[in-house]
């Protein structure tokens, strides 16, 4: 039999944000966004925020569908922490450099060389290797997370390098460091960033934990996404060098209307520092999704246990709670 193929784009009369706002209506969805998303999802959506809050809203969510604008890892922790909703992404395909870089079977095949040690995973990583990990952090709450590990206790810190050696250096805690990175973050040159300070003497550089050492060491301050959002509008600097992702921009200009915010430069003439993962989702996508409730993401229920306990110990700790390290 030949199955009618529906049309399922934006009906020609109808404005694509309104057509968005009906069937998350009809649906009861709720759309949740990131900073690095283009500025019109970033506007649309219901709730905006970093992975950390995001991870927190979907977990308390009422809603019978989340629509995760965002990559993989974020609406899979969204599955994770709430499986009873549906969790949709208007692109499947909107991976992360970083959680590709730690395989699952590769953790897997050092944790039986290595049974010695904790493992603390990034956010940014797969169900398979939140599944072996014993505790998750996100840039916002890395701090507080590592210092709540018993000081007996060896870490393996997977998978941002870059994370993982920002963190040694502030918490004075010693850690292997699995050797993974963003390819938007690493790529900002230090060189360029160097010579755009010269031009702008008064402008502070704030960077993500994810850029690199030699950007890292110029910074004027370093954090999450919020935490960056939270320094431009509050520093009495009127120019920022912004090191993250480009899509952050957008809130910052609202934050801070006066305020001048300068990219970072990559390479010359490189426009790397726009996430092409993130960037894959698009408002024609969030209606297709939300009418056909398709791409869902699901797992098996095994796995979606174990990759739920690290995941709930954080936000435990996160919240001020004692953790009970002895489940395996
Ligand atoms: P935060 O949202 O924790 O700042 O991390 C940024 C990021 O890498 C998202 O992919
Ligand atoms: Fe992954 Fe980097 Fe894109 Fe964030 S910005 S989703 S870490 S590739």
């Amino acid at each position: 039999m030949v199955r009618m193929q529906v049309n399922q784009s934006v009906p020609l009369n109808e404005d694509v944000f309104d057509a968005i706002e009906r069937v998350k209506n009809e649906k009861n969805a709720v759309i949740l966004a990131h900073y690095y998303q283009d500025p019109d999802i970033q506007d649309l959506a219901d709730h905006l925020g970093d992975s950390l809050k995001l991870a927190q809203l979907a977990q308390k969510s009422q809603a019978d569908v989340i629509l995760f604008c965002g990559v993989h890892f974020m609406a899979e922790t969204a599955k994770i922490l709430n499986p009873t909703r549906t969790v949709i992404i208007p692109d499947l395909n909107a991976g992360c450099s970083l959680a590709d870089s730690c395989p699952a079977p590769m953790l897997k095949a050092y944790k039986a060389q290595h049974p010695d040690h904790m493992v603390v995973s990034y956010i940014n990583c797969s169900a398979g290797v939140k599944a072996l990990s014993d505790v998750i952090c996100t840039s916002s709450n890395a701090e507080k997370i590592i210092g709540a590990i018993p000081e007996d206790k060896k870490i393996l810190f997977t998978p941002d390098q870059h994370l993982g050696r920002y963190l040694m250096e502030k918490t004075g805690r010693d850690m292997k460091l699995w050797q993974g990175s963003c390819i938007v973050h690493e790529i900002f040159s230090e060189r360029e960033i160097l010579a755009l300070k010269q031009k702008h003497p008064q402008a502070d550089l704030i960077a993500h934990p994810e850029c690199a050492q030699a950007i890292l060491k110029h910074a004027d301050h370093v954090g999450s996404t919020t935490s960056l959002l939270q320094y431009a509008a509050v520093t009495d600097t009127q120019e920022l060098i912004v090191a993250t992702e480009e899509g952050i921009l957008h809130q910052m200009q609202k934050g801070a209307p006066n305020k001048t915010f300068i990219q970072a430069p990559t390479q010359e003439g490189c426009a790397c520092n726009v996430c092409p993962h993130m960037r894959l989702n698009t408002l024609e996508k969030i209606y297709q999704a939300l009418v056909t409730l398709e791409p869902a993401i699901e797992m098996e229920e095994t796995l979606r246990l174990r990759a739920a306990l690290p995941l709930e110990r954080m936000l435990q700790i996160t919240a001020g709670e004692d953790v009970d390290w002895s489940t395996p």
